[in-house]
C-alpha cells in the first residue's frame, strides 16, 4: 500500500487508522521527525499482520498549499521504483485529502501519469532474464474518496493512460538506435500509428521531395545512404472548415554533423535529434486516441545528416522549397535547413497556426540546462498558451527574445540567409533563421536539445528518451479546443 500525504494528511481518517492499527507508529515517526510529510521524504512499514497489506510506504507531498500535479507525479514514479525493486506484485494507491486548491480529476491524473511514466523502460535489446530482475507490479488498485464519483474518476484514468502510451512511443522512437532507425523507420512507425488509430498518414520520398524542391532538405540528406522522408500525419476532430494546427518535429535520426563532424564524444547521443518528430508523431496519435476536436497536420522532414563523397559541403548554397537561397557555413546547423522546408510546406495546410519542436541547438542547453524547454515565437499570446501548458504540464518552458537585432548575424552575402549565426545567441539565431520561412502564419519554436533526453534518472522519467512534448502539446491543444 502506497499513500501520498500532505503535512495536513495526518489528521485525515486514512491516516488516523493507519496510525491506530500500527500501534502509533506514524504519529511518532511525525514527531521525531522521520516522516513528516516533506517533499521526497519516504517512510516504509512492515505491518506484521495487523493489516492485510504487505508493507506500507508514505510519501510526502509537502505543505498541502503547494501540491501541484508535478509533485504528485513524482512521489507516485518514486513510489513505484521502490514497489518494483521489491517485486511486489500488486500495490493499492490512496491519494488523500491533499490540496482544497487542487482539483481531484488532477490529482487522479497526474498519478496515473506518474505511475505509468516511472514505469517505463527501453528493454528491447536486453535478454529476459535481465528484463525480469525489476518487477513491475501487474494490478495496481487506486483507492478514491467515498464522494467521488467512480465512473468519472475512470475516465479520467483511461485518458491518462492513452496520453502515456503516446510518451511511451516517443521514448521508444528516440530510444531506438541509429542503426535501426532511420527516416523509412520513423515513417512505418507513423503509419503504424495512424493504423492504431483514425490517423491519415502521407509519406513523401526522395522522387516526390525532388518534383516539389525541397533544396535545403535533400541537401542535408544528400551524405546518407538512406533515403530521407517527409511524414505527414493528419487528425480529423473538429470541423470540417477548421483550419489546422500545424506540428512541425525535426526528425534527424542520426547526427553526425556531416562535414562539419561532431567530436566523438557523446556522438552516439545524436540517435536523439529525431526528438521533435517523435514527439509529433506521439501528440498526432494522443490527440487521436482521445479524440480532440481540433483538425491537426503533423509534418516530419526525416533524414540522416553524415559525410560521405555525396554529402553536402561548407560553403554550399542550397535553394529552400521557398525559393530563398541558404549558404551553408556549417553542415551541422542542419536541423534549421530540414525544418525550413517544412515550415514552407505547412503553408499549403494554411494553418491557424504553427508549432514546431526541435532539439536544435547546444547553446540552448548552456542557456536552459535539462530544465526547461526554450520558446520564441512572432505571436505573443500563441507563446504565453505554450508557457501556461507547460507549467500545468510540468513540461516547463522559458521564452527567449526574438529581437530583429539578431538577424543581422545571419546575413549573407552570398545568398538570402546563411545557416549559422555564430556562437553568440545560438539558440535565438536558430529561431530568428526559421522564423524568415514562418512570416505566413503564428508561429512558435520549441528548442527541446536539454529536455528531450536525459543522462540521468528523474523520478518519473528514466534516463534516455523522454518523451518531451507530447503531454504539453496535449495540454496545449486541449486548452485551445476550450477556448474556441
Ligand atoms: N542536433 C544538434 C543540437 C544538439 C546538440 C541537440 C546537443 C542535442 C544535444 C544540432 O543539429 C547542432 O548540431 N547544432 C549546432 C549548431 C551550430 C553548428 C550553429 C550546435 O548547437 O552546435
Ligand atoms: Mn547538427
Ligand atoms: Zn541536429
Amino acid at each position: 500500500m502506497v499513500i501520498c500525504a500532505c503535512e495536513k494528511s495526518f489528521s485525515t481518517p486514512l491516516l488516523k487508522e493507519l496510525d491506530q492499527k500500527l500501534g502509533g507508529l506514524v504519529r511518532k515517526a511525525q514527531r521525531n521527525g522521520e516522516f513528516s510529510a516533506k517533499v521526497d521524504e519516504q517512510i516504509l512499514f512492515q505491518p506484521a499482520g495487523h493489516l492485510p497489506a504487505e508493507r506500507v510506504l508514505l510519501v510526502g507531498l509537502g505543505a498541502a498549499k503547494e501540491v501541484t500535479a508535478e509533485k504528485i507525479r513524482c512521489a507516485a514514479g518514486h513510489a513505484i521504483q521502490m514497489i518494483a525493486e521489491k517485486k511486489f506484485g500488486q500495490m493499492a494507491f490512496a491519494l488523500p485529502t491533499c490540496s482544497e486548491e487542487m482539483d481531484y480529476a488532477a490529482q487522479i491524473q497526474a498519478v496515473t501519469e506518474g505511475l505509468l511514466l516511472a514505469g517505463y523502460r527501453y528493454d528491447l535489446f536486453l535478454d529476459e532474464k535481465t528484463k525480469t530482475l525489476r518487477k513491475l507490479p501487474k494490478v495496481v488498485t487506486l483507492t478514491i474518496e467515498a464522494k467521488q464519483d467512480k465512473k468519472q474518476i475512470e475516465a479520467i484514468i483511461e485518458k491518462a493512460q492513452k496520453l502515456c502510451r503516446a510518451v511511451t512511443l516517443t521514448r521508444d522512437l528516440v530510444n531506438a538506435p541509429g542503426n535501426i532507425k532511420s527516416p523509412v523507420f520513423l515513417a512505418e512507425h507513423a503509419r503504424a500509428a495512424a493504423d492504431d488509430s483514425k490517423l491519415e498518414c502521407k509519406v513523401l520520398g526522395q522522387k516526390e521531395l525532388e518534383k516539389e524542391g525541397f533544396g535545403a532538405l535533400l541537401g542535408v540528406a544528400q551524405g546518407s545512404a538512406r533515403e530521407p522522408k517527409l511524414i505527414v500525419l493528419k487528425h480529423h476532430g473538429g470541423r470540417k472548415d477548421d483550419a489546422p494546427v500545424a506540428l512541425i518535429g525535426k526528425g534527424v535520426t542520426f547526427d553526425s554533423g556531416g562535414i562539419s563532424l561532431k567530436p566523438g564524444e557523446k556522438m552516439d547521443e545524436m540517435k536523439m535529434d529525431m526528438g521533435g518528430g517523435a514527439a509529433v508523431i506521439g501528440t498526432m496519435l494522443a490527440a487521436s486516441l482521445l479524440e480532440l476536436p481540433v483538425n491537426l497536420v503533423g509534418i516530419i522532414p526525416a533524414v540522416e545528416n553524415m559525410p560521405s563523397g555525396t554529402a553536402y559541403r561548407p560553403g554550399d548554397i542550397l535553394t529552400s522549397l521557398s525559393g530563398r537561397t541558404i549558404e551553408v557555413l556549417n553542415t551541422d546547423a542542419e536541423g534549421r535547413l530540414i525544418l525550413a522546408d517544412a515550415l514552407t510546406y505547412a503553408k499549403r495546410y494554411q494553418p491557424k497556426l504553427v508549432i514546431d519542436l526541435a532539439t536544435l541547438t547546444g547553446a540552448c542547453i548552456i542557456a536552459l540546462g535539462h530544465q526547461a524547454t526554450a520558446v520564441l515565437g512572432n505571436d505573443q499570446d500563441l507563446v504565453q498558451s505554450l508557457l501556461n501548458a507547460g507549467e500545468k504540464s510540468g513540461e516547463r518552458l522559458w521564452q527567449l527574445p526574438l529581437w530583429e537585432e539578431y538577424d543581422q548575424q545571419i546575413k549573407s552575402s552570398v545568398a538570402d540567409v546563411k545557416n549559422t549565426g555564430g556562437r553568440p545567441a545560438g539558440t535565438i539565431t536558430a529561431a530568428a533563421f526559421l522564423k524568415k520561412f514562418a512570416n505566413d502564419f503564428r508561429w512558435a519554436h520549441l528548442d527541446i536539445a536539454g529536455t528531450a533526453w536525459r543522462d540521468q534518472d528523474q523520478p518519473y522519467i528514466p534516463k534516455g528518451g523522454t518523451g518531451v512534448g507530447v503531454r504539453l502539446l496535449i495540454e496545449f491543444l486541449h486548452d485551445l479546443a476550450a477556448a474556441e
